[in-house]
């Protein structure tokens, strides 16, 4: 077993600490929904923009929506966007140039729109044109303020009567898991997938609720742990992905597939899922299944969630790195800005 306790001394960024607050992150970003004034209801439709962390509260968004939310990691909106749109911004650091440019592109179009940042430029044009923002408490990365950028949108959308399940029972669904990820424990659940993901190329699979699940695990695995992985959805892989493994054997040795898994998972897609199980193993590719627990969609959707965060920590650990800093994202937008 690695020396969990001497490992955490990598964490330098505090990543551990925003992690074990997760649960009562979401309890103060519900509270945030406040902010989203009544008055924007009566929309049509939703468009979120967003890069990165700050994007995938749109995805997580769309799948539990009842009306048809769109995420655009853009520098332009989609020409349907109308007065019946409503408009979300989310940049955590409320500096980021594609988000800032289809805002305001879209402010033109819709006056339906709210920011959710730190505040940065992002604020700085919703005090100009006197639209609502959501105050973001600073001091996180991006992908670690996930509760804050998501949660005052799921209250907001449930307030209005557009939501499938229920945020408020989230925050006490995932102390369980919390509790059973912290490090003092032994050996955990996490730390056993990050040991079986070490040294290796984690090719996530979700479907439906947790395929934007799945992208978040790959994109944690990134920026957390420094590694190379990705992601597909199903039942769309089983139409091309899934031709690709006939090679796999030979070119993709570090290959590991992970699905995600739920107890609502579409019966068609568990039978996929148990056939695919059977080509991969005939393949030679190795292959594990998480499945969430809680009580609805939503709960078993963020534990996942929550789960692939703790994961990617202890890969970042295992693999010798610090999980917070990404310099290769500031050194982008650094050379991006001296342009
Ligand atoms: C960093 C991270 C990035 C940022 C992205 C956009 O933790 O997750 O993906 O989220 O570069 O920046 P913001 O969120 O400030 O608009």
């Amino acid at each position: 077993m690695p020396a969990w306790k001497e490992l955490l001394a990598l964490d330098r960024g505090r990543m551990l600490q925003a992690l074990a607050e997760f649960p009562e992150q979401i309890e103060r970003a519900l509270g945030l929904a406040c902010r989203i004034p009544n008055g924007l209801q009566g929309f049509k439709n939703a468009v979120v923009l967003g890069m990165g962390g700050s994007a995938i509260a749109g995805d997580i968004l769309a799948r539990f929506s009842t009306i048809p939310v769109v995420t655009v990691r853009d520098y332009e909106i989609p020409s349907w966007v109308n007065a019946e749109t409503f408009l979300i911004a989310i940049s955590y650091s409320g500096e980021t140039e594609e988000t800032l440019s289809a805002f305001r592109e879209g402010i033109r179009r819709t006056r339906k729109a709210v920011a959710l940042t730190t505040g940065g430029l992002l604020a700085a044009l919703c005090e100009e044109e006197e639209i609502p923002w959501v105050p973001v408490p600073p001091g996180f990365q991006p992908r670690a303020a996930i509760a804050f950028l998501l949660f005052p949108l799921l209250k907001c959308f449930a307030r209005f009567g557009y939501l499938r399940g229920n945020p408020d029972a989230v925050p006490d669904a995932l102390r369980r898991l919390r509790d059973s990820c912290l490090p003092e424990k032994n050996e955990n659940s996490a730390q056993t997938l990050a040991q079986t993901l070490f040294e290796k190329v984690p090719v996530v699979y979700g479907a439906g609720i947790t395929s934007p699940v799945a992208y978040r695990w790959k994109t944690q695995i990134n920026e957390n742990a420094k590694q190379p992985a990705y992601w597909a959805e199903l039942p769309e892989l089983c139409h091309n992905e899934i031709v690709g493994y006939e090679l796999a054997g030979k070119v993709f040795s570090q290959g590991m597939v992970v699905f995600l898994r739920t107890s609502f998972d579409h019966p068609r897609v568990q039978k996929r899922v148990e056939i695919l199980k059977g080509v991969l193993s005939r393949r030679g590719l190795p292959f594990l299944e998480v499945f969430g627990e809680g009580d609805s969609p939503l709960e078993q959707a963020l534990w996942l969630l929550y789960l692939g965060d703790w994961v990617s920590f202890y890969l970042a650990l295992l693999n010798g790195v610090d999980p917070t800093p990404v310099q290769p994202i500031q050194e982008l937008k650094r050379r991006l800005k001296e342009i």
